[in-house]
């Protein structure tokens, strides 16, 4: 026999299961973004290799090792988006929506494509939820960026298992003052330093400070610190940030360490991190990018985002059993039917309350089946009422209705009434 097929590796079907925890947290983080006046945007899954090359850096592991490349039919070469910041700031820019100083403030969803080695929340495919904002230069729409994903973890009831980590890298020019005294100190120390350190010395000094190499964590334990390099507009930026969060109540842990691992990053950065998820606890990251437009061949535009991986907050939400018990519920009614006629008037019957009650939540029983595998499945759906429809009932032009959880009795209703009675049970 052949070997069934499978899905690759690192790539993930998201099953029945799962998908109405997946359904609850993105309803949620969509109205809380609809709340914030954020609209959403939808690019494509494919976008021209160079994109990104130009945007997250040449000299990243995304770009270097982690991208999805291939030449099309026509010999174009094309990437699976490893991210959804290239792209929005390719939409933008094609479309003229922050010409002018235009405030935009967007937000979207889906699948991202990363060669990483996959393990319990690193995916090869899998979903952020990220916006991004345009001409906004100041540090209250950094702060409400982190505002507003506090909030998220309150609803979510997820906020004690996170820890926000903010860093500022400063303004593109002291960052270059800044690593050249990194260099500088580093290679005064090279035999000590680890081979992939050895690479970064060249191509992407300040990468070397999240190494995870403890010997290389030792010896920078001296090295020059990026807070000392800061420019004053980047040091005043940074303390509007925080004197703001300390005004909303929002703790924070500052990490100078912390430099992301996408070249677009200056001035504010930050992560969500938690510890309920092993070696990959980060949630959600994101910070200010202001150079990326022009970069990109705009004119100059400030820029700043975060997105949040959406397999890690489900994990969580489940770790912390977070998950609503409503979940569990998909159907509020099943409808048993037994003996042709009868499912003919069943048909009918359910048709006419999906009329009157459009909320209703209402399976009917398909492929028959006696009425004992019926009331099996009806109780499997874990619906609360079962409608039976028999010879006897069809005569009569009732249906019995029938409690599937507690003790209530079950009961005759008229065809007429059923729509009122029904709704009236539910809401009981
Ligand atoms: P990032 O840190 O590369 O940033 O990814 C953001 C989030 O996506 C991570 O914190 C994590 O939750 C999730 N994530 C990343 N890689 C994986 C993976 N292999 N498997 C599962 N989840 C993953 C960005 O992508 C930036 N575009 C964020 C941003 C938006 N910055 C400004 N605007």
């Amino acid at each position: 026999m052949s070997k069934t097929l499978q899905a690759i590796r690192g790539m993930n079907d998201i099953l029945p299961e799962q998908t109405p925890l997946w359904r609850y947290f993105e309803s949620t983080v969509a109205s809380l973004l609809d709340g914030y006046g954020y609209r959403q945007m939808r690019m494509p899954i494919v976008e021209a290799t160079e994109l990104f090359k130009r945007s997250i850096g040449e000299v990243t592991d995304i770009v270097e090792k982690e991208m999805y490349t291939f030449d099309d039919r026509n010999g174009d070469s094309l990437t699976l988006r490893p991210e959804g910041t290239a792209s929005c700031v390719r939409a933008v820019l094609e479309h003229g929506i922050t010409g002018g100083g235009q405030v935009q403030k967007l937000w979207y969803i889906g699948p991202m494509f990363r060669h990483e080695r996959p393990q319990k929340g690193r995916y090869r495919q899998f979903h952020q939820i990220g916006v991004e904002v345009f001409n906004l230069d100041g540090p209250d729409i950094d702060a409400e960026l982190i505002i507003m994903t506090w909030r998220l973890w309150g609803l979510l009831g997820i906020r004690p298992a996170l820890t926000l980590e903010l860093n500022s890298l400063g303004s593109s020019a002291a960052r270059a003052n800044y690593r050249e005294a990194l260099v500088e100190f580093l290679s005064a120390r090279l035999n000590q330093l680890d081979e992939d350190s050895k690479r970064r010395l060249a191509t992407n000094p300040l990468r070397i400070l999240d190494s995870k190499v403890p010997e290389t964590q030792a010896l920078l334990i001296d090295a020059p610190k990026l807070v000392d390099h800061l420019d004053d507009d980047s040091v005043t930026h940074f303390a509007g940030l925080t004197a703001r969060l300390d005004a909303a109540g929002i703790p924070y842990v500052l990490n100078p360490k912390l430099v992301r691992g996408l070249d677009y990053y200056g001035k504010t950065v930050f992560e969500w991190v938690t510890d309920q998820l092993g070696a990959q606890g980060t949630v959600c990251a994101g910070g200010r990018y202001d150079g990326l437009v022009e970069q990109m061949g705009g004119k100059p535009t400030a820029g700043v985002g975060f997105a949040m991986g959406i397999e890690r907050l489900v994990l969580l939400l489940e770790a912390l059993e977070q998950v609503p018990a409503a979940l569990a519920r998909q159907v509020d009614v099943y409808f048993c039917a037994l003996g042709a006629p009868a499912e003919l008037a069943a048909l009918v019957l359910a048709e006419r309350l999906r009329d009157q009650l459009p909320n209703l939540r209402l399976q009917v029983n398909a492929g028959a089946g006696s009425f004992k595998s019926q009331f099996k499945k009806a109780d499997k759906s874990g619906a609360l009422f079962a409608l039976i429809l028999a010879e006897d009932e069809l005569a009569q032009q009732t249906v019995a209705l029938k409690p599937l959880r507690g003790n209530g009795e079950q009961q005759h209703i008229s065809w007429t009434a059923l729509a009122e009675q029904l709704a009236a049970c539910l809401q009981a």
